[in-house]
């Protein structure tokens, strides 16, 4: 594409000229944004960027293992790997408050992410994917006298004491062009066309406590919807498809036997910018099959709704 490349040299430049011998911290999340942020910098600048990578357990299905060896082993960004899920379960346990939960995260990312930047020694800039929208959206919906929906933890500037200058070579863009920049750049597909995720992960599909059994059990309900969502080809037209784990037991029956199980919802929405969103219209033979397949192949999970609330009024995550 003649317009990417042309952004991408421009901003190959920009970053060159803003950071000179500087050394660049980058947060990765395993999404688009942060992904096509440090695989453009790092084109810029090479080894005076590094990645780190803070797993809080709450990732979906080998997300992590894909993450570390897309960026190692493909581009040779030298890349942190945290795995920090003891310390973020551990201190989500009894949390069952959406906003608490969301803030223990935000709190823990910032801690262990500045742990780390320690640990190699400081560095000069802070990298960030944030993008067009990031930035509409926090004005919005944390600045003014409006109330504040949900506090994400992405966008808002830099925590108190961090005194590095921020990269966000994205600023300017939306999702789909960030996604052209990606493939651009060479980035694999898994990535470049993955569906968001919410920084808090899972925790915030699992309404109420949330624990290494409930993630585990989401898993592996979310990775047969993603599986059937894929293999029926419609995974491109959805903005985002995902498993909700509901906080509910109820009565079923297998065999001959009476189970009583908890329930989980399927969400899946189009979207432009995650501001608004319609119910993806699955077919109900579509549906029935997933259903089918999830209560069938995840014990534990006898039951399955489909969310089909918009937003307004909904939000598109649970909490
Ligand atoms: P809601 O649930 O507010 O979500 O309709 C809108 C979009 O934002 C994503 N989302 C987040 N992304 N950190 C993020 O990076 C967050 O804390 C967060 N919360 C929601 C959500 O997945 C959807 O794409």
């Amino acid at each position: 594409d003649w317009t990417m490349g042309a952004f991408r040299a421009e901003m190959v430049e920009k970053i060159r000229a803003q950071v000179g011998k500087g050394r660049v911290v980058c947060g990765l999340s395993g999404g688009v944004d942060s992904s096509v942020a440090a695989v453009l910098i790092h084109e810029a600048i090479g080894d005076q960027l590094t990645c780190i990578y803070v797993d809080h357990g709450l990732m979906r299905a080998n997300e992590s293992e894909q993450v570390v060896s897309t960026f190692r082993d493909r581009f040779n960004i030298h890349l942190v790997h945290r795995d920090a899920s003891d310390l973020f379960l551990g201190q989500l346990s009894g949390v069952t408050d959406p906003e608490v939960k969301r803030k223990t995260i935000g709190r823990l990312f910032i801690e262990v992410f500045e742990e780390e930047q320690t640990k190699i020694g400081g560095a000069d800039f802070l990298a960030q994917g944030t993008l067009y929208p990031d930035v509409i959206e926090s004005v919005s919906a944390t600045g003014g006298p409006s109330v504040t929906i949900k506090s994400h933890h992405n966008v808002g500037g830099l925590p108190e004491g961090m005194r590095m200058k921020l990269v966000e070579p994205l600023r300017d863009l939306f999702k789909d062009e960030v996604r052209a920049l990606g493939r651009e750049l060479g980035i694999p597909e898994e990535i470049v066309g993955r569906h968001p995720f919410p920084g808090p992960g899972l925790a915030i599909r699992i309404p109420g406590e949330v624990t290494r059994e409930k993630a585990d059990l989401l898993r592996k309900v979310d990775v047969i919807y993603l599986e059937e969502i894929r293999a029926a080809g419609l995974y491109d037209a959805i903005w985002q498809a995902f498993a909700v784990l509901l906080p509910v037991r109820t009565v079923g029956v297998m065999g001959d036997g009476r189970t009583y199980d908890q329930a989980c919802a399927l969400r899946a929405v189009t979207s432009t910018d995650g501001m608004t969103a319609d119910v993806y219209p699955f077919t109900m033979e579509f549906l029935s099959r997933v259903a089918n397949r999830i209560v069938n192949e995840v014990r534990g999970i006898n039951r399955v709704t489909y969310d089909i609330t918009s937003k307004p009024p909904g939000t598109i995550e649970w909490e």
